[in-house]
């Protein structure tokens, strides 16, 4: 697996093209990738993935597809036209769209001569408690079982990883083995302030429980200097890592 660095995604959660491009200039030499959501992707549509790679920047698309197979299949070939490192899919839509994801990323590579991107699934978001998956989504049972049964099904269904919290690592990754991509949100130094994230873990617990990926974004991209808590960040993890 990749060294820390590489292993660190950085949020741009900002409405515009300028404020992007700026984070993406000053932090470019030290993280491994850049988060482009739906807010900054409905702000400035896909243009901003050209402003983002035309710096060296790779990008991770967190448009989080969820609709019928047929759609998200080419919807997937779009997206991977674009030339994005990563992007990704909700495992609730169920196999038959995952597998309509993976393929249409698959023959969309093999047409536009890109790199195919890796397709993940997004599980049980962290902002969903066992109240609300029971009482409102009407899914009885445990999160982490949830989770892990997802995360199986993605396997399953060709996807090379998901997205989950930092508690559930360990889970997914015995359920679902050592290549398998964990990218995990909900990372706290213990020097940065908690936000509204409720369910966190620092960046070298998360490592060390088996993270392949890191997104933060507040605690870098609302410093003082976004440069430094970007370093700290990392040489946290490589503790984690052991290297
Ligand atoms: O600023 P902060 O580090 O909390 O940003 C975390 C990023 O990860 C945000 O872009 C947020 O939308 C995203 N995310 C999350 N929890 C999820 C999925 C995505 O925090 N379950």
């Amino acid at each position: 697996m990749a060294r820390a660095k590489e292993r660190l995604i950085i949020a741009l959660d900002v409405d515009t093209a300028g404020e992007a491009e700026a984070l993406v200039s000053r932090l470019q030499d030290h993280v491994g990738l850049f988060k482009v959501g739906m807010q900054l992707f409905n702000s400035e549509g896909p243009d901003i993935i050209k402003r983002i790679h035309r710096l060296g920047g790779r990008v991770f698309l967190d448009l989080k597809l969820h609709d019928i197979p047929n759609t998200v299949g080419q919807a997937a070939a779009v997206l991977t036209r674009l030339g994005v490192f990563m992007f990704n899919v909700h495992t609730a839509g169920g196999s038959e769209m995952m597998k309509k994801a993976a393929a249409g990323a698959v023959r969309a590579a093999g047409e536009a001569g890109v790199s195919l991107p890796l397709v993940i699934g997004v599980t049980v978001l962290t902002s969903i408690n066992q109240a609300i998956m029971e009482n409102e989504i009407g899914i009885p049972g445990g999160i982490q079982g949830q989770v892990v049964k997802w995360a199986r099904l993605a396997k399953e269904s060709g996807l090379n990883g998901v997205v989950a919290s930092p508690k559930e690592i360990t889970a997914i990754r015995e359920a679902c083995g050592p290549e398998f991509v964990i990218i995990t949100p909900g990372v706290r130094p213990e020097w940065a302030a908690v936000n509204d994230q409720k369910r966190v873990m620092t960046p070298k617990e998360a490592v060390k429980a088996g993270a392949s990926y890191l997104v933060v974004g507040r605690p870098i991209t609302g410093a003082a200097n976004p440069v430094e808590a970007a370093k700290m960040i990392v040489s946290e993890m490589e503790e984690g890592l052991g290297c």
